[in-house]
């Protein structure tokens, strides 16, 4: 085990829907590795540390810049998950110089962050992770591209029960996307474009032969695979389940492009997993923290700027997920 993991991982938000599971996916994984849960409520987030074992919970202040934690707190990385709007979470990282990993920033909210992590570009790693399902969308496209000397367009569909909301933090964060900034980036025909009316969505077949319109929404999935990919065409789009039917979730991946053997055509792959959606989200996390402090597929990750796609390897992640439970089909 590397020097760095001798302390704890910070996970703000610990005890929420994504959290609970990130933490546990984490103990799956890495039996030893100490973790904290930063938290507002205490006593739920207690009751989470004592089942995971190795673990506490502290109380964070994220509106100090110390977080509200002692000065002798020492921790190998800080993961948020949830909107800091304060960023004090980051900066605290960045001032301890560990690894640090946000999750609820959309493709039009990460300018803040990019700007700290310029100003001190040496301090820590930082991981971008507001992707679709913890970046693991992300990585499965990027695994089935795999088989294309070249990819043209990229189309993501997702469908979720509309009861599979998630926490009221990710409520919080739905909302905010929905009455603020309701223009989703979407690549077509090798230009970004913020899509309004009718360019914001697109129908869709799900995985048992159900018609569906989706809507695009502004996840940083988008910019990952343009600049992962040579695709021209390339968007995410959501369709929501009449409530209460299933808490299941499905994810449909077309890439369309030009194969080895010089052929074109387009392929199709379904990802259905059966926990609500904050599962596969949390996996995404677990897996780029044990990336990040050197506990899987190399030396810990120097500072620098991250996507998830720039971090970890998509055959592992795909591998993962079907170890944890997600079912792959090539349609
Ligand atoms: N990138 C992705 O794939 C992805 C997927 C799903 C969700 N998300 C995002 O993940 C976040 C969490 O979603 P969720 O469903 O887990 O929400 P949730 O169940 O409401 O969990 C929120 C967690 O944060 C803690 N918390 C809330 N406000 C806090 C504050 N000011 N200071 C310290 N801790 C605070 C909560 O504990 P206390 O109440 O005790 O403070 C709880 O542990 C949301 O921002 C959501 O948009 C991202």
């Amino acid at each position: 085990m590397s020097s760095n993991t001798q302390h704890p991982v910070l996970i703000i938000g610990g005890s929420g829907v994504v959290g609970s599971r990130a933490a546990k996916t984490l103990r799956k994984l890495q039996p030893q590795l100490p973790l904290t849960l930063g938290v507002r409520n205490l006593g739920k987030a207690q009751a989470l540390a004592r089942e995971l074992g190795n673990a506490e919970a502290v109380s964070i202040d994220l509106e100090r810049k110390d977080l509200g934690l002692p000065e002798s707190a020492s921790f190998s990385a800080v993961v948020v998950l949830l909107k800091d709007d304060t960023l004090n979470s980051m900066k605290y990282a960045q001032a301890k110089g560990v690894p640090y990993v946000s999750f609820s920033d959309f493709v039009f909210d990460i300018g803040p962050e990019v700007a700290l992590h310029i100003q001190q570009p040496t301090r820590s790693p930082v991981l971008l992770l507001g992707h679709f399902l913890g970046g693991t969308v992300t990585l499965a496209t990027l695994h089935f591209a795999r088989e294309f000397r070249r990819v043209d367009a990229i189309e993501i569909s997702a469908v979720f029960d509309e009861a599979d909301v998630g926490g009221p933090a990710a409520q919080g964060d739905t909302d905010r996307v929905m009455q603020t900034v309701p223009s989703p980036l979407l690549l077509e025909d090798g230009k970004f474009l913020w899509a309004q009316g009718d360019d914001a969505s697109r129908d869709f077949t799900g995985v048992d032969g159900t018609k569906w319109q989706g809507r695009a929404y502004p996840l940083l999935d988008v910019v990952s695979l343009a600049a992962a990919t040579e695709a021209k065409d390339i968007r995410l789009d959501f369709a929501v389940r009449p409530g209460g039917q299933s808490i299941s979730h499905e994810v449909i991946i077309e890439i369309t492009g030009e194969r080895e053997d010089g052929t074109t055509g387009r392929v199709r792959h379904e990802l259905v997993d059966a926990d609500v959606h904050s599962g596969m989200s949390a996996r995404g996390v677990a897996l780029a923290v044990e990336r990040l402090l050197g506990l899987a597929g190399g030396p810990p990750v120097a500072p620098g700027l991250y996507h998830p796609e720039g971090l970890l390897n998509p055959a592992y992640v795909v591998a993962r997920l079907q170890e944890f439970g997600a079912r792959i089909r090539r349609a």
